[in-house]
């Protein structure tokens, strides 16, 4: 595996994956029972973005360090800022990954689960992350855990799935692997990222998630690249199944204002909306 995130942490996918996960947060705190939280493809604690990867890169300079200059004030972006530990007209020194956000959201009732491949980023993550919850990272295979710990005695929380798309086939084991946990955890909210490179790879990839037949699922399309940029991802896309009161509007007003910062002119847009309804028919 070669892929490495600090080539990518703070771009404008990482943004509208966060966002999301920032908002479904928030919104297990709403009630007072505790919540579980797995993360399956966790990566480390915290990205340096002086690093000469970051640097070399410059996926965050456009991506989050543009955001906090051009939309600090926008109330649908707060949560998020707050969580990532943005200040107004400061360059943020290190970026927030998942299992950091999600250890920071936790209250002393609550317990997350962060699985990583690469043992490096593990312990990295095992290393920086401070909660307030029970916080554990296992080095393992993210879809192996799924089977092993859902659902989990608590009956609220939440499953990310970001996996790095490398191969072909990852859409196929992603999709595999989510219907297996859903069957497990219908009650479960999840988060699904994929990418965005087309609008015929993007419907095709809609489509897949519609023959699984699972109701309650909502998409939060950003795309701020034309279809054919060959910069490899044109967009972000995050599949939300039983979103939480609220996401979607939350979501379309947070993702026009990353639009409107951080899109190429005239490029790219913004698409919030059910895929698939409240019950299947049968
Ligand atoms: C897109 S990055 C994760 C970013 C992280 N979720 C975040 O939002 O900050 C994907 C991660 O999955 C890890 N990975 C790749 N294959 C995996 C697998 N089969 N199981 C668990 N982790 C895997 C990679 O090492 C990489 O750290």
């Amino acid at each position: 595996m070669n892929y490495r995130h600090i080539y990518h942490a703070g771009n404008f996918a990482d943004v509208a994956k966060h966002v999301g996960l920032v908002y479904c947060l928030e919104a297990l705190r709403r009630k007072d029972g505790a919540f579980f939280v797995l993360d399956s493809h966790g990566g480390r604690g915290f990205y340096d973005l002086q690093s000469p990867e970051a640097h070399k890169s410059g996926e965050a300079e456009r991506g989050v360090q543009r955001l906090i200059a051009d939309a600090f004030d926008d109330a649908a972006l707060s949560g998020y800022f707050a969580a990532i530990g943005a200040r107004r007209g400061k360059h943020l020194v290190r970026y927030p990954g998942s299992p950091a956000l999600i250890a920071g959201g936790l209250r002393t009732q609550d317990r997350a689960l962060f699985v990583e491949l690469m043992p490096a980023e593990a312990r990295a993550a095992e290393r920086e992350i401070e909660s307030p919850g029970r916080v554990r990272t296992e080095i393992a295979d993210g879809y192996a855990a799924l089977k092993a710990y859902l659902p989990p005695d608590e009956r609220r929380g939440l499953v990310l799935i970001d996996p790095p798309y490398e191969s072909l086939d990852e859409l196929k084991l992603m999709l595999r692997a989510f219907a297996d946990a859903y069957r497990r955890w219908p009650t479960g909210v999840f988060l699904l990222w994929y990418p965005i490179r087309g609008s015929t790879q993007r419907s095709l990839v809609h489509a897949r998630f519609e023959a699984l037949r699972i109701p309650k699922m909502l998409f939060a399309d950003l795309a701020i690249h034309p279809d054919d940029a060959g910069l490899g991802l044109a967009g972000s896309g995050l599949m939300l199944v039983n979103p939480p009161f609220g996401a979607e509007e939350h979501l379309r007003e947070a993702y026009t204002a990353i639009h409107a910062s951080l899109a190429d002119a005239g490029a790219g847009y913004v698409e919030v909306a059910r895929l698939t309804p409240e019950r299947m028919a049968q």
